[in-house]
C-alpha cells in the first residue's frame, strides 16, 4: 500500500519486541500514514525528504499500556484502609455511588484522562462506576482525549450497599445498550468490556449472561480475582459448590481470549492452568497488591502455566498513575524472579497490548502499528543524564526505578499529539 506520510519524527527509537528483546536505534526516524499508522521506523539516513519533526537528543518509545484502573477511584489514592473489602466499604463505594452526581463524573473523568495522558499511557482498559450515565459520559470524554483501550459498566447486583446495588436484569440490558452504543467506536479506538465487579457482588445469573453477551458481541469482559484471602472465603461462603472463581467464572463462560481479569494472586497451580487453557489475561497490578497488602501475584507460576500478564495501576488501590512506577513494583515484589528492565518494558507495551487482545495495531513501533508513542527526555529524571551516554537498558533502568513518568515529555496516538488542555 502507498500511503502518503504524513508526519515523520527523529529521535532515539526505543521498543521491546519480547520479554528479553529490544530494539534500540540511537538516531532513528518513525515515518506515520495518513491512516496513523507507522509507515517505516528505522535509522535516519538523511534520505527522507519531507519535512520530519526533530525530536533529537530525546527518547522515542511506545506508548503505555495500563490493563486495569478505576475512573471514579482518582481521589481514593492513599486512604487506608484495613482489608480490601474494609476499603471497598469506607472510600470505593461512597466514591462510586458519588457517579450519580453528573457533575462529580464531569470532574472526576477529566482529570482522571488528564493525568494518564501525563504519565504516558495511551491504551487503557477502564472501570467506571454502575450508572449507565456516567460510563456514557467516560466514554465521550476518553473519545475527546484521544486515548485508546475499554471501559466497563460496572455490574453488582447483590451484596452491594444501597446505591450500588443494581436489578440483575437492568444491569444487564445498561451494559448491553453501552456496549451496542460503543464497542468499536471511533474506528475501533475505543471498546467496551463487560464488567461483573467480583464474585461477591454478582449472582450467577448475571454472571451467566455476562458469559452470553461477551461471547456474541465479541466484546471483553472484566473482573477482579483472587486479590485477597478475604475475597476468597466469601466466594467459598457464598458459592460452596465451586473449587474457586476460576472455576465459578469458568462454568458461567466467563473465561477466554478477551477477558482480564485482575490480581490473581491467591489461586493454586491448576487454577492458573485452567486460565492458561481458555487463554484468559491476567492484569498484575503490584503497587495496589502492596497497598493493600493483598500478597504477591506468583510470577514464576503464572509464566510456567503460560497465562499472558500485563500491568495495571489499578487506581485508586493503586497510588500512582504512572505504568513506570508498576515497573518497578512489578520487580519488587517478586523475590525469587527477576523482572528485568527490559522485561517490564515489554510487560508495559507489547505484552500489555497483548493482554487486551490489540497486538496488531499498538504495543511497538514496527511498520503497520498504529503510531501510539511518547517523547521522553531523560533529564526530566536527572539533569545529569545524558541520552547518547546511556546504554539500551541502563536507560529502561533509570526510567523504572527512578521515573515515575515525568521523563513523559510529549505523548501521541495515531501521529497525532495529545492536548491535555483540549478536552
Ligand atoms: N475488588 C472488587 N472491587 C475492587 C476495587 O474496586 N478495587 C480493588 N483493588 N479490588 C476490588
Ligand atoms: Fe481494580
Amino acid at each position: 500500500m502507498n500511503m502518503a506520510a504524513t508526519r515523520a519524527f527523529r529521535a532515539r527509537i526505543l521498543f521491546a519486541t519480547a520479554p528479553d528483546a529490544v530494539v534500540d536505534i540511537p538516531d532513528g526516524l518513525l515515518v506515520v500514514g495518513s491512516d496513523g499508522r507507522i509507515l517505516s521506523c528505522g535509522p535516519w539516513d538523511g534520505a527522507f525528504s519531507g519535512p520530519v519533526e526533530d525530536f533529537s537528543g530525546h527518547l522515542l518509545i511506545p506508548g503505555l499500556v495500563d490493563v486495569h484502573s478505576h475512573i471514579p477511584q482518582l481521589d481514593c489514592r492513599g486512604k487506608h484502609g484495613a482489608t480490601l473489602l474494609d476499603w471497598l466499604d469506607r472510600y470505593i463505594f461512597p466514591a462510586e455511588k458519588a457517579f450519580a452526581d453528573p457533575k462529580v463524573v464531569e470532574d472526576v473523568a477529566r482529570r482522571f484522562f488528564k493525568k494518564l495522558i501525563l504519565n504516558g499511557t495511551t491504551t487503557a482498559g477502564l472501570y467506571a462506576s454502575i450508572h449507565a450515565d456516567a460510563t456514557d459520559r467516560c466514554f465521550e470524554i476518553m473519545r475527546a482525549a484521544g486515548v485508546r483501550g475499554f471501559i466497563g459498566k460496572v455490574m453488582m447486583d447483590q451484596y452491594s450497599p444501597a446505591g450500588l446495588l443494581e436489578k440483575t436484569s437492568d444491569s444487564l440490558n445498561e451494559s448491553e445498550r453501552m456496549c451496542a452504543k460503543w464497542n468499536g467506536a471511533e474506528g475501533g479506538r475505543l471498546r467496551y468490556a463487560f464488567t461483573p465487579r467480583f464474585v461477591p457482588t454478582c449472582s450467577l445469573e448475571l454472571l451467566r449472561e455476562v458469559g452470553r453477551l461477551a461471547r456474541e458481541s465479541g466484546a471483553y469482559l472484566q473482573s477482579h480475582i483472587a486479590e485477597t484471602e478475604g475475597e476468597n472465603a466469601r466466594v467459598r461462603e457464598l458459592y460452596p459448590q465451586y473449587a474457586d472463581s476460576v472455576a465459578l467464572f469458568e462454568d458461567m463462560d466467563c473465561l477466554g481470549a478477551r477477558t482480564v481479569l485482575a490480581h490473581a494472586i491467591h489461586l493454586n497451580d491448576d487454577a492458573f492452568v485452567r486460565l492458561a487453557a481458555t487463554g484468559t489475561k491476567i492484569a498484575h497490578c503490584p503497587t495496589s497488591n502492596f497497598f493493600l497488602k493483598s500478597g504477591a501475584m506468583p510470577a514464576a507460576k503464572v509464566e510456567a502455566a503460560g497465562v499472558d500478564y500485563a500491568l495495571g495501576t489499578d487506581v485508586g488501590a493503586g497510588t500512582s498513575m504512572s505504568i513506570f512506577t508498576e515497573m518497578r513494583h512489578a520487580d519488587y515484589a517478586q523475590m525469587h524472579a527477576t523482572m528485568t528492565p527490559i522485561k517490564t518494558f515489554w510487560l508495559a507495551t507489547q505484552g500489555g497490548a497483548r493482554v487486551m487482545s490489540m497486538e496488531g495495531d499498538v504495543g511497538s513501533l514496527e511498520a503497520g502499528m498504529f503510531a501510539d508513542f511518547n517523547i521522553c527526555a531523560v533529564e526530566r529524571i536527572d539533569p545529569s543524564f545524558r541520552l547518547a551516554d546511556l546504554a539500551t537498558d541502563e536507560i529502561l533502568s533509570l526510567l523504572m526505578y527512578r521515573g515515575d513518568g515525568q521523563a513523559i515529555e510529549a505523548t501521541y496516538v495515531a501521529g497525532e499529539r495529545l492536548d491535555v488542555d483540549g478536552f
